[in-house]
């Protein structure tokens, strides 16, 4: 196990650039099991989730190649449909597995998928689109077992807009027989790169960037080159560090169109940013105004955002509301900002009440998901004193070299070993 230490208050200031998109390139590696050949993908972000998923892939057959954000997998020896049980448990995107090894083989056994604690996370709405399609669907305790001798297009509404349903069902829809329409889907920047990675190998979907997904199903998909875009919860993340960090920040790789809300909670608090071509800089001259912020589907605030942009809270001058629609369980990290000398009330577990300014000081605090994680690294860059941070590793899941980037504009951060 491993914990961050950093030392703070520091000044965060210069360039820092988002990587690619995690969220894009999981689906996307998944997806290259639709075709039989060489995928050639740029810009991944070397990350744990990352190197976790290519683990998975080449057990099932498929060789891979990753060096300098650029990765080959070349699917042309996969032969399993049966995940290894133990690395499926380690990562929840490996439900995206469940779609493309069952639109290549008919079949697929697969156990429930893992991922970080932030509530209950059912897969019911993935499940009844594979049975829309024609999938047979049988659980043993944690173990699904999903065939299906045909697949057909059908119409088919999501009980839930979800990313990783959508993404799913997509991979089954663009290789059945016929049409499908598909209702309620989510439209967040990567399902779209998702979407045009399909297009790219041959899938016919229409609608992409709304709701309503027509696709015609075709025989066979091949094997193409994609660039993955920005990640939009990195930039995110980075672009709040600049707004609570006293610097001159500039976040490069920030695509404004991907966040119409962050900047409009921006300017509402009185966040000082200038927008540039792909990068946004922040440099904070003023008080902060309170304010409500409520997390939605994309093109609304991303729940992924939900917590590092409760930093900028604590230093309102007031108080502001949280209101998390997305997931229960996501606002347990305020017990650990608490720690650190926030006044934050969880009014239920969905919404969440704080009260600023707060000086923060540093102390020892557990990372708990991935996104609570980065926001504790922030909270601790801006706090005074020392702070260490528990499970290093979760927040490894999905920020590359998080040390090194954070580093580099100025923070006192590095890793240790935890002692038991
Ligand atoms: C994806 C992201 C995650 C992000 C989330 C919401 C990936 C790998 N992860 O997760 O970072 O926080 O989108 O933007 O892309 N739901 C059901 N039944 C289902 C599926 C979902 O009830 O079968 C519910 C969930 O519990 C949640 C909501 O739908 O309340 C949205 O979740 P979903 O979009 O599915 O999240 P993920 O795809 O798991």
């Amino acid at each position: 196990m491993q914990s961050f230490i950093i030392k703070g208050p520091t000044k965060l200031e210069g360039e820092i650039s988002a990587s690619g998109s995690k969220n894009a390139a999981l689906p996307i590696i998944a997806a290259s099991i639709l075709a039989s050949g060489i995928t050639t993908l740029k810009n991944i972000p070397d990350i744990v989730d990352i190197q976790n998923l290519l683990k998975i892939l080449e057990g099932l057959g498929a060789k891979t190649n990753f060096e300098n954000n650029v990765l080959t997998i070349d699917t042309k020896d996969i032969k399993s449909y049966i995940p290894d049980k133990k690395l499926v448990k380690n990562l929840r995107a490996s439900v995206l597995l469940m779609g493309s090894i069952l639109a290549r083989f008919g079949k697929v056994e697969i156990p429930t998928p893992g991922g970080c604690f932030i509530g209950p996370r059912p897969i019911d709405v993935h499940l009844a689109g594979f049975e829309a399609l024609g999938a047979t669907i049988t659980q043993e305790k944690d173990m699904y077992f999903l065939e299906a001798s045909k697949l057909t297009g059908n119409k088919f509404t999501f009980g839930k807009i979800s990313v990783t349903a959508t993404e799913n069902i997509l991979q089954t829809a663009v290789l059945s027989e016929g049409e499908s329409e598909l209702r309620l889907t989510a439209i967040e920047p990567h399902v779209t790169d998702f979407c045009n990675f399909l297009v790219k190998m041959g899938a016919k979907i229409d609608g992409i960037g709304t709701h309503f997904l027509k696709v015609k199903g075709v025989k066979e998909l091949h094997s193409v080159e994609h660039e993955i875009i920005p990640d939009q919860i990195e930039a995110g993340t980075f672009a709040i560090a600049g707004a609570v960090g006293k610097g001159e920040l500039i976040v490069n790789n920030f695509i404004a169109e991907h966040h119409d809300m962050l900047l409009n909670k921006f300017s509402e608090m009185g966040v000082n940013f200038t927008l540039g071509k792909n990068n946004i800089t922040l440099k904070q001259n003023r008080a902060l105004k309170p304010i409500n912020i409520q997390t939605e589907v994309y093109p609304g605030l991303p729940t992924d955002l939900q917590a590092p942009f409760s930093i900028l809270l604590t230093q309102a001058e007031g108080t502001s509301n949280i209101f998390e629609t997305i997931f229960e369980g996501r606002l347990n990290y305020l017990h650990e900002l608490n720690k650190m000398g926030a006044s934050a009330i969880v009014s239920n577990p969905h919404q969440a009440r704080i009260i600023g300014p707060t000086p923060l000081h540093g102390t020892h605090i557990s990372g708990l998901d991935l996104r609570a994680g980065a926001t504790l690294i922030i909270a601790s860059i801006i706090a005074e004193g020392t702070s260490e941070i528990n499970g290093a590793e979760v927040i490894d899941r999905g920020y590359e070299d998080i040390v090194g980037k954070l580093t580099n504009i100025g923070a006192n951060i590095e890793r240790k070993e935890e002692e038991y």
